[in-house]
Parts: C-alpha cells; structure tokens; sequence
C-alpha cells in the first residue's frame, strides 16, 4: 500500500536511500574482511576496533533498508545491487597491510560523508523532513568514525 505521509514523489529519496544502502554493504563486507585478515603487532586492537565498526555497520545496514520501507517501498537485498550502486569499490584483496586497511577505509568515509552532505540537502528540497534527520545522524557517526582513523593515520 502506497505510503501516505504527504511527500509527493518519494522515488528519488529512495534512490538516494538505495544508494546509500549498497555502499554500507559494500562498506561493511570491506570492515569485516579487515576484521578477519588484519596482521599486527596489537592484533586484539585492531580485530576489535574493526568489530565495533561493523556492529555500527550492521546498524546503519538494518536502519537505511527500514526507513526505505517507511517511504512504502521494497528495500533492495541482493548484492549485484549494491555492487551496481555503491559509490565506493569493494576490497579484492586479503593481504591488506593494517596501514592501508585504515587508509582505505577513512578514503571510503570521506567519499560517504560528502556524498551523504549533498544527499541531504536534497532529501529536504524534497520535503522530506524525516529522512533528512535520519540521514544528518547518519553523518555524524561517520564523521565520528573517520575522525578515529585519521588519527590512526596521522
Ligand atoms: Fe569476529
């Protein structure tokens, strides 16, 4: 049944949830890679560090899919999807050396963050008030996490 909440066309704002939901997964696969292979010598650090970016991954997976369902729309869930619609690369590799683990990851932040800048100055030109609260908690988490690894970094 078609939502009635008093947006007109919901279509782009669940093009710009989508697309953000295939880049957490892709996100998200990339952490958990890190968290299994990641060699160092504080190797319990790191495992962890990385478990808690992908429990706030699981998170933000799980809140981005339901609120598309809020806007009445079916929420995308197969991964030729997200490939297809994620703004950031999915990690090939399994031999990643921990300094370019958190660069690339800060890199994929960054990408998300100032993508989610213009996403939500769309989403309130289309009048949509409750996406546009959901998505700025969304990029205050990120700009949280990518403080913590620019200063791993630095
Ligand atoms: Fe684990």
């Amino acid at each position: 049944m078609k939502a009635n909440i008093g947006i007109q066309d919901t279509s782009k704002i669940v093009d710009i949830l989508a697309t953000t939901l295939a880049t957490e997964n892709i996100l998200n696969l990339k952490i958990r890679n890190y968290h299994w292979n990641v060699e160092s010598l504080s190797f319990n650090d790191h495992h962890k560090f990385f478990e808690g970016l992908y429990d706030e991954s699981n998170e933000n997976i799980d809140a981005i899919a339901e609120r598309i369902r809020m806007l009445g729309e079916k929420t995308p869930a197969n991964y030729e999807t997200y490939l297809r619609l994620s703004i950031i690369n999915e990690e090939k590799w399994t031999n990643v050396s921990l300094t370019k683990m958190i660069e690339a990851l800060l890199k994929d932040k960054e990408t998300i963050i100032c993508q989610m800048r213009k996403d939500i100055d769309a989403v309130w030109e289309l009048g949509d008030v409750g996406t546009e609260d959901f998505l700025t908690g969304l990029i205050q988490a990120h700009e949280k996490n990518a403080w913590m690894l620019r200063s791993m970094v630095a």
